[in-house]
């Protein structure tokens, strides 16, 4: 349980608050690089702040305030020129550190641009995801997280803004129980519900042996970059990979299942940008085409044009985690919670959060900000699959057709490729 003060501590992330400062240190992801490809511009609202995303005419990518200085037309419909965003009402021209470089109407000679200049944020892009960086400087590196830049793999990247707090999201990757009851007793009721037959609600739970078992054991280790979970499942033991090996949450808001990452990046207090990134292993000795443009899906989200849960989308681990998540309010009031010993990583995880805001309190450096290049060439995680990433992914792939890898067009058409080579079981969040 928190007091309401506690839970606002821990839950806002607008600029000024504790939480919306030690955010500010991270590179957030705020887009997919192909979402750019049809209309250069992007409205991104990140931790609270609202933004236009643009790439202009020569490729470089500009994050700067939504609203021009001038008289306040939205930039969202700005024109992207050579280089910078520019004003549809009267021509402003902006570059990507939001300074004005152009006022078409002024004096040539006139010094008012170089006197206004609105919002601007540093953005990179990497293997097909755009991040941004809102906090002080100096600007960290971006990090290169194994799944980036690994070799020899396909990958895709999907979204979708979830309409509650992204702590809320992210306790849920401190939760392994609700793994056999979300997604296991509530997962087959659903089935019932929509009239499925009981061979398919057979099918569906043999997807599950292995990972959606009774939880035996669960067990979490701080680790150099967040928090390692591990469970036993009935009739597992210590040695399988869910215990020895576990599934790292990053801190502060990564989730890493298999060779898939879920960044949970706050929109705004009570809404959550979903993103899920994915690499592929390929079978050995196989030419993995280049991929120009990483694919990108939208992840529905399951409910109704009235905001009513919609049955027939909770088939899926996503349907069913993002119902539980939004269910408890847009803002989680944790003063009315009572946790019990099943909820000892997310009590380990809050103790983390509040150690790390201290730490920026104090005018410190939080971890997992990096600054060595060399380390950062590409920083490796512990996963199940490290020793036959092609067997693991074997083992993988059909349980991931039943979470947002439904929609994923790489998962499909691998799934479509190897079916009979593919394996029911491996490794759930
Ligand atoms: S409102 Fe943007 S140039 Fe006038
Ligand atoms: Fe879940």
């Amino acid at each position: 349980m928190l007091s309401v003060q506690e839970n606002e501590r821990l839950t806002q992330v607008g600029p000024g608050t504790p939480m919306g400062e030690l955010l500010r240190r991270y590179w957030h992801p705020i887009a997919a690089s192909a979402e750019l490809d049809d209309n250069p511009v992007k409205e991104v609202k990140l931790l609270g702040e609202s933004l236009v995303l643009y790439r202009d005419r020569s490729g470089q990518l500009g994050l700067i305030g939504d609203r021009c200085p001038h008289r306040g037309v939205s930039m969202l419909f700005g024109i992207p020129e050579v280089e910078g965003l520019r004003c549809p009402y009267h021509g402003w021209m902006f570059d990507q550190t939001g300074q004005c470089i152009e006022m078409p109407a002024e004096p040539a000679d006139s010094t008012f641009p170089c006197r206004v200049k609105m919002e601007g944020y540093p953005v990179q892009e990497l293997t097909g995801l755009i991040f941004a960086y809102l906090g002080p400087a100096p600007v960290p590196l971006l990090p290169r997280w194994d799944l980036f830049v690994w070799d020899n793999v396909l990958r895709d990247t999907g979204s979708v803004v979830i309409p509650c707090n992204w702590l809320q999201i992210m306790e849920n990757s401190l939760d392994p129980v609700h793994v056999e009851w979300l997604h296991g007793r509530f997962s087959d009721y659903v089935l019932e519900r929509q009239g499925r037959s009981d061979l398919q609600r057979q099918f569906y739970r043999a997807g599950k042996v292995g990972g959606n078992g009774a939880h035996r054991k669960i067990g979490f280790d701080a680790f150099e970059y967040g928090i390692i979970k591990r469970r036993v499942v009935e009739g597992g033991s210590e040695q399988a990979p869910e215990w020895r090996i576990g599934h790292p949450i990053l801190f502060p808001n990564i989730l890493r299942v298999g060779s898939n990452f879920q960044y949970r990046v706050p929109v705004d207090d009570k809404q959550t940008l979903h993103i899920w990134f994915t690499a592929y292993p390929q079978p050995p000795e196989t030419e993995v085409p280049k991929q120009d443009t990483i694919p990108y899906y939208e992840v529905p989200l399951p409910f109704d044009e009235r905001g009513r849960v919609d049955w027939s989308k909770l088939d899926n681990n996503s349907g069913q985690d993002i119902v539980a998540w939004v269910t408890q309010g847009a803002i989680n009031n944790r003063s009315r919670e009572r946790l019990g010993d099943s909820d000892q990583g997310i009590i380990m995880y809050r103790r983390m959060l509040q150690q790390q805001l201290a730490i920026v309190e104090s005018g410190g450096e939080p971890m997992n900000v990096f600054r060595d290049a060399e380390h950062n060439k590409r920083i490796d995680l512990p996963w199940e699959g490290n020793e036959d990433p092609w067997g693991f992914a074997r083992k993988s792939l059909m349980r991931r057709t039943g979470q947002a890898g439904k929609y994923a067009p790489v998962l499909r058409e691998m799934v479509a490729k190897f079916e009979g080579e593919l394996v029911l079981e491996g490794p759930v969040h």
